[in-house]
């Protein structure tokens, strides 16, 4: 399992143009021939610049369309093949309807663009050094196995091509691997024609051969000597572009990232370099992200594709990682793909409606911080009783404020609180006069259940980027068999044999992984301010660095539309680790989805789950309520939970941004005004780190070797010292 980042994809795709595939390592198909069109098209880039060609490539439909090559040409190709061609049909499943795309298709393979020479090599050599293990130490392989060996080294090395040839054209192999372990039963090989290594070019003349067996057995064929082939009746299905599979088709040995930092190419985890570049490259998002906002009903809401799904609470708790001590897979990448693609995560606190505690808790904030306001705003006296905004006593650092602030007349009114360290008050102690005692625990309650969320997913952020970065392998367990590369659909038919190299190789993985979870998990807990005391570091000051902040943000009556969609308060990234918002009953928050290229209203795409889950269930999907019956303390009520108590939106702030490499960005955000003249409640939790703790690399992100500059610049320092690096001068 690898995960990788958008901006690697990118990369990689344009270096699959840019390179000669003679000065490639590794299997990097050609994507330029016209019969093979490229890639489906990205979304990931900002400011519309497109590659021009997107409109040709829009025209084009590999089926429908004449594809150039033709039989035994030498260039790439593919089409559908006849139905009443040669060969067997795939068997159609009763159950799934089958797509239009669905069916067998024929390929011309270019033996130079997708590199059958090299990779043959390297598959022939596997299998040797896997076959040698078969057979006495010091024995010869019988010679009349090596054409056996070589016959199977051109069957997997043709279906990793032709793997590689579909994916580019949105295709997969609908064969599982286990099913194809029999050489050629993936297609029928019609033609394979040698390729002459001196000139590179299958020369005039050349003898076709109709299999692999006549190639070898009377062309000679050698391991490492390219060919062009042609396979018809290839079963394969419209595949679901995933990134890390691409990928790993495309760079399996990050060989790509090598040759682009060779030739000077910016990677993600350089661009960058330092805490001045972070602040620059903050600065710079926010200015691309546009001032114009749009109303409830046009704004972009998500699209119900993978990162958009909402995260059960429970999936991201560290008990439900796998029982080896790494991360769940599906969990991370959803973490993932949320937190890069779109800058937010959101989850359900009640796991689909199954436990409601949570929600209870939040509910009970929601309902404090109401009164609150309301109380405030009716009696001037208990404004008047509340400090204004000021650095708390005891902190220990200047960013680290507290009280009350009513700005734009009234329009936007803020209380910052923060728990008392290892107790159950709060700062400004003043407002408990206001909220009561009741009215504290709810803050507190509801603070503990959105920082668990925020630090679990940092943690599963932290520990995806240090599995990609390798943070760990080095450490890990040893590595006597790294030589023998790893080949996906290598069955030989002694399976427990080829089965050894692997555990090793997966293995030591799995040992990489696990470190770098615990690492990452290590990090949370020491370095994310939960307002708990932590004995070993006595430089925390009295009171949470990570303030809990209640706001109030009036909305504009509906006949000015020109004042309602405004930004109140504008674009900008936050100095945390993770800012957990939870869902308000009207929505306002929006982030700058970096893959969508709009700004998303994450609490109107929570709204839209709730009424999809109400319409599935046949209840009504214009409630605002739901009826929920549940212990409250001893006693079993029935309680009418406002929908939004379910969710919790989780936006990436800097800290995670150094601690991920950059891989994930700091969320782009801001909060526009709210029609018809209602009042939108807000209740952030930023989660900031503890004072007093340093910054540690071979803590928590293992090989120095693997850090880039910027965690390099931050090692050893005091996580204030960073926080305060990255605040904007000019306060
Ligand atoms: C990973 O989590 C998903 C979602 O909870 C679950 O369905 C799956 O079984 C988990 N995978 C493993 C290997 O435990
Ligand atoms: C980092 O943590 C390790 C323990 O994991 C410790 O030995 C080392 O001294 C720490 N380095 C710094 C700079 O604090």
């Amino acid at each position: 399992m690898k995960w990788f980042s958008i901006a690697y994809v990118a990369l990689a795709l344009d270096l699959s143009l840019a390179f000669a595939p003679s000065q490639q390592k590794a299997l990097t198909p050609i994507t330029s021939t016209k019969s093979l069109f490229a890639y489906p098209p990205r979304k990931n880039r900002r400011g519309g610049n497109e590659p021009s060609n997107e409109d040709e490539n829009d025209d084009y439909d590999p089926i429908l369309d004449e594809p150039e090559g033709r039989r035994g040409d030498g260039r790439n190709w593919i089409e559908k093949s006849s139905p009443v061609g040669i060969g067997k049909l795939v068997e159609e499943s009763k159950e799934t309807k089958e797509k239009e795309t669905d069916g067998n298709y024929d390929l011309g393979v270019n033996g130079e663009s997708f590199q059958t020479g090299e990779l043959s090599e390297r598959m022939y050599d596997a299998l040797m050094s896997v076959a040698a293990k078969r057979f006495p130490a010091g024995a010869e392989i019988p010679s009349e196995l090596e054409d056996v060996y070589k016959i199977y080294a051109m069957d997997i090395t043709a279906k990793e091509a032709v793997k590689a040839a579909l994916d580019q054209n949105g295709l997969e192999l609908a064969i599982n691997d286990e099913e194809s372990q029999d050489e050629g039963l993936w297609g029928d090989i019609d033609a394979v024609y040698l390729i002459d290594p001196e000139t590179g070019k299958v020369e005039e003349g050349t003898e076709e051969y109709d299999s692999f067996d006549t190639a070898v057995e009377e062309g000679d064929w050698e391991p490492g000597q390219p060919f062009n082939f042609v396979v018809r009746n290839v079963p394969a299905r419209l595949k679901e572009m995933d990134i890390s599979d691409l990928l790993s088709q495309l760079d399996p040995e990050g060989s790509l990232r090598n040759q682009a930092k060779e030739k000077g190419m910016t990677l993600p985890d350089e661009d960058v370099a330092s805490l001045k570049d972070l602040e620059i490259e903050v600065n710079r998002r926010v200015k691309l992200a546009p001032y114009e906002a749009e109303d409830e009903n046009s704004v972009y809401k998500g699209d119900g594709s993978k990162g958009y799904n909402i995260m059960k609470r429970s999936d991201l708790l560290v008990e439900s990682g796998n029982v080896d001590g790494t991360e769940n897979e599906s969990t991370l990448m959803h973490v993932m793909d949320a937190l890069v693609s779109h800058s937010c995560l959101v989850v359900d606190v009640t796991d689909g409606g199954t436990r409601f505690g949570d929600a209870l808790k939040l509910s009970k904030m929601w309902k404090t911080s109401a009164d609150f306001f309301d109380a405030v705003n009716e009696d001037e006296g208990q404004e008047a009783s509340l400090p204004g905004m000021q650095v708390a006593e005891g902190v220990g650092s200047t960013y680290a404020k507290v009280g009350y602030a009513n700005m734009g007349e009234g329009s936007m009114k803020f209380l910052e609180t923060r728990v008392v360290r290892g107790t159950s008050n709060i700062v400004p102690s003043e407002a408990e006069s206001i909220i009561g005692e009741d009215g504290v625990k709810s803050f507190v309650d509801s603070f503990d259940v959105m920082c668990a969320i925020g630090k679990d997913i940092v943690r599963v952020a932290v520990a995806a980027a240090n599995m990609e970065y390798d943070a760990f392998m080095r450490l890990s367990s040893s590595e006597e068999n790294s030589d023998l590369p790893m080949i996906s659909g290598l069955t030989f038919d002694d399976n427990e044999i080829a089965g050894i190299a692997d555990v090793d190789e997966e293995g030591n993985y799995v040992d990489a992984a696990r470190m770098s979870s615990e690492a990452a998990l290590l990090l949370t807990e020491e370095l994310i301010d939960d307002g708990k005391k932590m004995n070993v570091n006595a430089d925390e000051g009295g009171v949470n660095m990570s303030p809990h902040r209640i706001c109030r943000y009036q909305g504009k009556s509906s006949s000015d539309k020109n004042e309602q969609l405004k930004e109140t308060f504008g674009a900008h990234t936050d100095t945390s680790f993770m800012t957990l918002v939870p869902v308000a009953a009207i929505s306002g928050l929006e982030i700058f989805d970096e893959a969508a290229n709009v700004w998303l209203r994450p609490e109107l795409m929570a709204r839209k789950t709730w009424e999809a889950d109400r319409a599935k269930q046949g209840l009504d999907t214009s409630a605002q309520t739901e009826k929920v019956i549940m212990f409250d303390g001893d006693e079993e009520k029935e309680i009418e939970l406002p929908w939004h108590c379910r969710y919790v939106v989780a936006m990436p702030g800097e800290l995670l941004q150094i601690a991920t490499r950059n891989e994930v960005a700091a969320a782009v955000h801001r909060v526009v005004s709210v029609a018809d003249g209602d009042a939108r409640i807000s209740a952030p939790v930023l989660l900031r780190a503890r004072s007093g703790m340093r910054m540690n690399i071979s803590k928590y992100f293992g090989d120095i070797e693997t850090a880039g500059s910027l965690l390099k610049e931050c090692d050893g320092m005091k996580l204030e010292d960073i926080h305060n690096a990255l605040q904007p001068k000019r306060k």
